[in-house]
């Protein structure tokens, strides 16, 4: 239920803090070691390459995902389109492994790769929100994401908790591997959750951001490099899904190849700085956009941060920013969609589980 929120979306929103920490739970062993079931593990270590199938933001997801698994537990690893893969399959290697994100595990486009993959003989895991569903019930192994309901149409805490869900996956079989990941997981995420908490206490500047950047405009940009560029694919994808702006993410470096020719006075665009090693290269390209009339609206982290910044969020893991840099971009696309009079839960032409293909 809603409660006293006006929102599924905002309500949600707010539940990420306690999505993480539920998730930190569920995957820990009495020794408050993180664990998962090592049938999993096996068929992870069994594969030669990890296959990533997902739509949407389940998609963005998965392309942070390959961070964290090709990172920690260095397995390779590709992300594909659901919709895209059944009939323009890559060249497998000898001993794939397909991984199926989805929150509802219904989604048509990703269910007719399992079934042919299964055809094919591969193996499947599905990480999803939803125990029985078809896509759990269809694949090998499930893994879930403990994140309660999602009801509004746009995808929030089902994002992150999928991020936390595959970084203990990357964790739990790096250290199968006995590779050091240099880093306490279960902690980091620990970090992440309080700054998850500081971030939904911060809706009235974003409030403010939100109207002084999207109230008006017809389109918007999200840039980014590396990590941010994926998430800014996922802030695009909230904010024209709920506000019906135009909005694209693109990597920084990108710009200059074509999009910039796009740029006009007074163009928002939303520029993520939670890298250390490409914080001085985002900036570069904010630098390109603002000569040409640019909007910017810089959301860095908190040491990379500059004056000219609009928003800064906590100092977490650089691997893990994905999970808190996400949420000023919900919140500003939940305004902006509020501010434009919009249907915030039930975006037009939308459904919550899209079961055709
Ligand atoms: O249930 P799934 O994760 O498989 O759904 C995939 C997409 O349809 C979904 O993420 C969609 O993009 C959301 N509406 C985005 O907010």
């Amino acid at each position: 239920e809603k409660g006293t929120y006006p929102h599924y979306m905002l309500k949600e929103i707010d539940e990420q803090p306690a999505v993480i920490r539920k998730i930190i739970q569920h995957y820990q062993d009495e020794q408050g070691k993180l664990v998962i079931d090592r049938d999993i593990i096996d068929a992870v270590n069994a594969a030669d390459r990890v296959y990533i199938i997902a739509a949407g933001t389940s998609y963005h997801a998965g392309l942070v995902g390959k961070q964290f698994i090709e990172k920690m537990a260095k397995i390779p690893v590709e992300v594909h389109i659901s919709s895209e893969f059944g009939y323009n399959m890559p060249l497998l290697s000898e001993k794939p492994l397909f991984v199926f994100i989805s929150q509802s595990g219904e989604t048509a486009d990703s269910r007719a790769v399992l079934v042919q993959v299964k055809e094919m003989g591969y193996p499947a895991l599905t990480i999803t929100n939803v125990p029985g569903s078809t896509l759990s019930r269809e694949a090998d192994y499930t893994l879930l994401l403990h994140a309660g309901p999602e009801i509004a149409v746009a995808s929030t805490k089902a994002y992150t908790a999928q991020l936390a869900v595959l970084a203990i996956l990357a964790e739990v079989t790096a250290k199968s591997r006995s590779l050091e990941v240099g880093f306490d997981l279960i902690h980091e995420l620990g970090l992440v959750a309080n700054a998850m908490d500081v971030l939904c206490d911060s809706k009235e500047i974003l409030e403010v951001i939100a109207r002084e950047f999207f109230s008006v405009t017809r389109n918007a940009f999200f840039i980014g490099r590396g990590i941010d560029f994926y998430v800014g694919l996922e802030g695009a994808l909230k904010l024209k899904e709920i506000s019906y702006i135009q909005a694209e993410g693109f990597a920084g470096g990108e710009l200059k190849h074509g999009t910039i020719a796009l740029i006009e006075e007074g163009t928002p665009v939303v520029a993520l700085a939670t890298q250390e090693s490409v914080n001085l290269s985002i900036r570069g390209n904010v630098k390109e956009v603002v000569a040409r009339g640019a909007n910017p609206c810089i959301i860095s982290m908190n040491g990379l941060n500059m004056d000219e910044d609009s928003f800064v969020i906590p100092e977490v893991h650089e691997l893990l920013t994905p999970l808190i840099s996400v949420i000023p971009l919900q919140i500003l696309a939940y305004y902006a969609a509020l501010h434009r009079d919009c249907d915030v839960d039930k975006p037009r032409n939308l459904a919550k589980s899209v079961t055709v293909e």
